[in-house]
């Protein structure tokens, strides 16, 4: 595991009593200089996306992901977990999700994220994430999430009469 950044672990670690997801936005845009070098350990692999854990405690975990053009997350809940995600490269793409009572998924809409920006992951968020097809170049994105992520949901899109 690596452990690159210790002003930004200290930080967590002093507030964790109190974590929030706003809070760890605040550090996160706080420590945006240190986060945005961890883009030297993102790997990447042909056949899917590639995460690289840099940190993990009881209490949270960072992990840096890198998109080839193309990849893509499952729609997936975070088991109750909160964070943030910050693109350090490229553009990354977030498609949100309702999940209706049969756990089917229907979108409701897509943002992309620019080299710098945050997006908060709340313990709702349904949504999908990746590198567009159309971006021709890598993306890589720095996670922060609260506690570690436990085993998430995935869920299927639900087909309509258009699509
Ligand atoms: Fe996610």
């Amino acid at each position: 595991m690596n452990r690159i950044d210790d002003d930004l672990t200290n930080s967590i670690e002093m507030v964790s009593d109190y974590l929030d997801k706003a809070l760890i936005a605040e550090i996160m845009e706080e420590h945006k200089g240190n986060i945005m070098r961890w883009s030297r350990l993102a790997r990447f692999e042909v056949e899917a996306y590639c995460r690289t854990p840099v940190f993990k405690c009881s209490e949270f975990e960072i992990v840096v992901v890198g998109w080839m053009p193309g990849q893509f997350t499952p729609i997936h809940d975070h088991a109750g977990s909160f964070g943030a995600v910050m693109v350090l490269k490229g553009e990354c793409v977030e498609e949100y999700y309702f999940t209706n009572t049969l756990g089917k998924a229907s979108l409701l809409e897509a943002a992309t994220h620019r080299k710098g920006e945050i997006s908060i992951v709340d313990q709702s968020t349904v949504h999908r994430v990746g590198n567009s097809l159309a971006s021709k170049i890598r993306c890589i994105t720095a996670h922060i999430y609260a506690p570690p992520l436990g085993t998430m949901g995935i869920y299927e899109e639900e087909l309509t009469a258009n699509a």
